[in-house]
């Protein structure tokens, strides 16, 4: 939208004040909302601007990942809203919650470089201001994965993108599938309950030895940072034997898990071959299949994945 078109368009809206607004406008410069009321003021201003909105919802502590989502929603939206907001019901009473990385100025410097109009940084008592009492949930595609080992997970993301969704009102949402089952939990979520937005997948980016980028790496000892190489170099070691014609999930999931067993830093969480939109077991390969892996390096629990659509 040209920028005469965004001036009118200020004129409609009032809350953020006209001085505020038309030197926003005027600048270009990046919003910080720390309230849902001030996002919801903002959005107004784009759907009266008729610009369409995308939405890169992040807990924090970003890198290139989650950059690169950024990104891809700058080339295909007119607005891009950032959330960071970590997410307390998504964590169990052992996880991370309390002690996972933070750099809220960093983040905010890698938003504005990526191209982001408005960055939401909520409280917790603002995005849960009672304890909850009505969840999203999901069934069967929960239950195998990061769902079996981290129970109410699930429950817990779907609840804040639902409320990030009514929020934000995205025409298109950003979702890495380094994530791939959170990816098909959402896809599944937006259907069933008919959200009116589009689920834009993005691929893993990783560093350049191969380790999938996550805030958690940050975590990992030298020694847990190099071992846990295991998991992208297995998974490559999978991708090899599929392309050349291996289709038995257990023959698959063995290639993986010896890659990674000969790690004495790593404890496996699991290793599984499912079907990729179900995230039901498999035996044998015939359509796409989703082949995932969790491992634990000292008390750091990282993902990783691929997907492979025989011919
Ligand atoms: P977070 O782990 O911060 O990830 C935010 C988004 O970045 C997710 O869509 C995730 O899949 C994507 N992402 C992370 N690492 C990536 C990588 N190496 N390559 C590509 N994309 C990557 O996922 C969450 O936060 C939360 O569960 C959230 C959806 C925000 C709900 O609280």
């Amino acid at each position: 939208m040209k920028k005469q078109q965004r001036a009118d368009a200020s004129k409609q809206t009032s809350v953020l004040g006209k001085n505020a607004l038309e030197a926003r406008v005027e600048r270009e410069a990046m919003e910080i909302a720390k309230t849902i009321a001030d996002v919801r003021t903002v959005v107004k201003f784009y759907q009266n601007a008729q610009e369409s909105i995308g939405l890169v919802p992040t807990m924090g502590y970003l890198h290139t990942g989650h950059v690169s989502l950024i990104e891809k929603a700058r080339k295909s939206c007119d607005r891009v809203i950032v959330s960071i907001f970590v997410n307390p019901i998504q964590f169990g009473p052992t996880e991370d919650y309390s002690r996972y990385p933070r750099d809220l100025d960093r983040d905010l410097e890698l938003c504005r470089d990526a191209g982001a109009d408005l960055v939401f940084v909520p409280e917790v008592a603002d995005m849960y201001p009672t304890a909850n009492l009505a969840f999203m949930d999901i069934r069967s595609l929960g239950e195998h994965l990061c769902g079996a080992s981290r129970p109410g997970h699930f429950q817990g993301v779907l609840t804040v993108v639902a409320k990030l969704f009514n929020i934000c009102q995205p025409n298109q949402a950003f979702f890495g599938e380094k994530d791939a089952q959170q990816l098909a939990i959402i896809r599944r979520m937006v259907t069933d309950f008919n959200f009116p937005v589009e689920i834009v997948p993005c691929p893993i980016i990783r560093e350049s030895d191969g380790l999938a980028m996550s805030s958690r790496n940050v975590y990992l000892s030298a020694e847990e940072r190099q071992a846990a190489l295991s998991l992208s170099r297995s998974l490559e070691k999978a991708w090899q034997a599929l392309e050349a014609g291996e289709r038995s999930a257990a023959a698959i999931r063995d290639i993986i898990r010896s890659g990674i067993a000969a790690e004495p830093l790593a404890r496996i969480d699991y290793i599984e071959l499912v079907d990729s939109d179900t995230l039901q077991p498999i035996e044998t390969i015939t359509g796409s299949v989703l082949a995932a892996v969790a491992v634990y390096f000292g008390k750091t629990r990282l993902i990783d994945n691929f997907t492979f659509r025989p011919e």
